[in-house]
């Protein structure tokens, strides 16, 4: 008896019906590859995963320890430097990755019915990998880390009603203590991560059932096959995105290897504290209103954007050709880029 016949009586999957499950048709737009940049978050975020489970052999989450176990892993544990700037880097890509693909669902308009719970899911997820990187950033236990956070937890404390619980929870205490960095590793490395799988497997199950919006371009009207075959054609395209964003990722690493900045001193405030590029827009944000205002204002535009599929819909059905949804897009895309810009241009 072969193998595959033994594993066949006991576990009745076929390779057909497997492919059978699998092989959804793919409508033609997704050979354009901006239509296939959803994958590129996946991939790099499974990267995270791999590269996280190495730093966490050696990272030592305390104030006493932190710094010097980073610095091991950077100066002395074998290829550390490596795995340590490729977490770093493909964190980075998974975040720019994210917003593109937001920005195609938003500009293509996929976020409308029936996509509108799907929206929602991937919002979700924006907002949970945003965290896992601050609190990322954080663990280092630099300068830049120790008052990031502590900047990050005074932002928290803004929170109208239960800023001080918010506040509370993310320190594990009223200040930074010695349990603060312990907390942010159990966020970083196992609650935040373990959420964004949950979240993936809503937001590619609601992919799959809905399948995706499919679209007509010019020339393309009269095409009698409109479907190409998830396997193995789409497979080879995201392998081939996979296999391009690894070298991406691995020269990035060695050109721009992650380093050490100074170790966290709770007594002295840094002349310029900045957070990573990514929350560059909220950071200055925070420049230009006040406390409570920056926050609520903050909270306002995050419930418009998950809200955005209604809102659309609801002026949509009052104005069916309207572009109101495209001006937004195109002012929000603009702010982004210029608070994003100021922030990066000006020391302070
Ligand atoms: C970890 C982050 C994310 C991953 C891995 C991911 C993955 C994917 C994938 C693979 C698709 C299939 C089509 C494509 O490749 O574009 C998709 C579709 C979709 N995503 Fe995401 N996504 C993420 C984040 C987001 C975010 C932040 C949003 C918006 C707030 C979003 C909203 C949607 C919607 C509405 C669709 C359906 C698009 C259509 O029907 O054409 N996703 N996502």
């Amino acid at each position: 008896m072969g193998f595959s016949s033994w594993i066949q009586e006991r576990l009745p999957i076929s390779g057909d019906s497997l492919k059978e499950l699998t092989n959804e048709p793919v409508p033609n737009h997704l050979k354009h590859w901006w239509f296939c940049i959803g994958g590129t978050p996946a991939y790099l975020f499974i990267v995270q995963i791999i590269t996280g489970i190495m730093l966490a052999m050696y990272y030592k989450a305390a104030p006493e320890t932190a710094y010097e176990s980073v610095a091991y892993i950077t100066n002395e544990a074998n290829y550390g430097w490596f795995i340590r700037s490729m977490h770093k880097w493909s964190g980075t890509l998974m975040i720019a990755a994210m917003v593109l693909h937001q920005m195609r669902v938003f500009f293509t308009g996929a976020y409308r019915k029936p996509r509108e719970l799907n929206w929602i899911v991937g919002m979700l997820l924006l907002i949970v990998t945003l965290l896992t990187g601050f609190t990322g950033y954080s663990l280092v236990f630099e300068q830049l880390s120790y008052w990031g956070a502590t900047v990050g937890a005074n932002i928290s404390d803004n929170v109208p009603v239960i800023g001080s619980f918010l506040k509370n929870m993310l320190l594990a205490g009223d200040t930074y203590n010695a349990n603060t960095l312990s907390r942010f590793f159990v966020l970083h490395a196992a609650v935040f991560p373990v959420s964004i799988i949950l979240l993936l497997v809503a937001h590619l199950s609601m992919v799959r059932v809905q399948g995706v919006t499919e679209y007509k371009f010019k020339g393309e009207e009269n095409d009698e096959k409109t479907h190409f075959n998830f396997f193995p054609d789409h497979l080879l395209t995201e392998l081939g995105i996979g296999l391009f964003l690894m070298v991406l990722i691995s020269s990035l690493a060695v050109a721009l290897p992650a380093e050490m900045g100074a170790v966290a001193n709770p007594l002295a405030t840094p002349e310029v504290i900045k957070p990573e590029w990514f929350f560059y827009v909220a950071f200055r944000w925070l420049k230009l209103f006040t406390g409570s205002t920056a926050v609520i204002t903050q909270g306002l535009v995050i419930a418009v954007m998950m809200a955005w599929p209604f809102i659309d819909g609801a002026v949509r059905r009052r104005r069916p050709n309207s572009e109101f949804s495209v001006w937004v897009g195109v002012l929000a895309v603009l702010a982004i880029i210029g608070l994003t810009v100021w922030e990066a241009a000006v020391a302070h």
